[in-house]
């Protein structure tokens, strides 16, 4: 099947990634969001890392800002998806709002999970979920896509949370209660997690990165979903949210980020 335009619906924190990843490998992406505002905010965040993709990964193909700007496509029209080869859905982490791009998208594909890593384009495995009416036909179309993309994928089956954020969020969540009960800093929490354990990034930056507000709403559904009192969101994270803290998108979460 031929692969050359990718629709990107919802081009926030990692839909302007998943365009990164398609334009940096000659792919065409049309990005629909809600408004011209949005999707400015998100040719500039895509523009950006093609210029320094280069400096963080040797394997990413290198493109000039013309080439990068002829395959990007800013819609707010969903309908312009219509023709692309492929869709990939990256709205915000709340059902109503999903429901509804889902009810007009559904009437045109087949829909298989897919669960990007953030930063999209340096990040070389995904987590595939094929969902009970997944056909085989979408994930062959899945996997080649993928491998256009060089990235490995691996294959779970569907339930709330998959197998990364259904473990992953327990970790975060629980970092924000230690933070609110005073039992170390944030910055001594994360540096727990990578002195003793070599994890890359501690929790709260895992939350950072990732966007408050995103970890707060995979955890309600977590909790909504499995009726288990573990994913239960801590009050902290909810309260930075409200406040408008969401990490490194606002720069101020956990942690302060003044170049944002
Ligand atoms: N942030 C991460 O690290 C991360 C990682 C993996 C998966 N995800 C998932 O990706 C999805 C998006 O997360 P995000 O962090 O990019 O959120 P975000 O809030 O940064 O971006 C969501 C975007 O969707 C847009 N949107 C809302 N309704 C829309 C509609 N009807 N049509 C088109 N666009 C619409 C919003 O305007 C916004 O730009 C969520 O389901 C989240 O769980 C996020």
């Amino acid at each position: 099947m031929k692969l050359t335009h990718v629709g990107v619906v919802g081009a926030g924190n990692i839909g302007a990634g998943v365009v990164t990843d398609l334009v940096l490998h000659g792919i065409n992406a049309v990005a629909v969001d809600l408004s011209e505002e949005i999707l400015k905010k998100a040719e500039a965040e895509v523009l950006k890392n093609i210029r320094f993709a280069a400096l963080f990964s040797k394997s990413l193909p290198r493109v000039s800002r013309e080439d990068a700007s002829k395959r990007l496509v800013l819609t707010t029209e969903l309908k312009d998806v219509a023709s692309c080869d492929f869709v990939i859905e990256n709205v915000t982490e709340n059902w109503e709002i999903k429901k509804r791009v889902y009810e007009k998208l559904e009437k045109a594909v087949n829909v298989v999970g897919i669960h990007l890593m953030n930063p999209v384009h340096l990040k070389p495995t995904v987590e595939v979920i094929r969902g009970f009416h997944t056909s085989d036909r979408a994930v062959d179309t899945l996997l080649q896509l993928f491998s256009l993309l060089n990235k490995e994928a691996i294959i779970v089956e569907d339930l709330p949370g998959f197998v990364s954020n259904r473990i992953s969020h327990l970790f975060m969540n629980e970092a924000a209660f230690v933070l609110q009960d005073n039992v170390a800093t944030a910055e001594k929490i994360d540096l727990i997690f990578k002195k003793c354990f070599g994890h890359k990034m501690g929790p709260l930056e895992t939350a950072d990165l990732i966007g408050l507000d995103t970890v707060m709403r995979s955890l309600d559904v977590l909790y909504e979903s499995f009726q288990d009192p573990k994913y239960r969101c801590c009050p902290l994270l909810r309260k930075l949210v409200y406040a408008g803290h969401l990490g490194r998108k606002s720069g101020k979460g956990f942690h302060v980020y003044p170049e944002a």
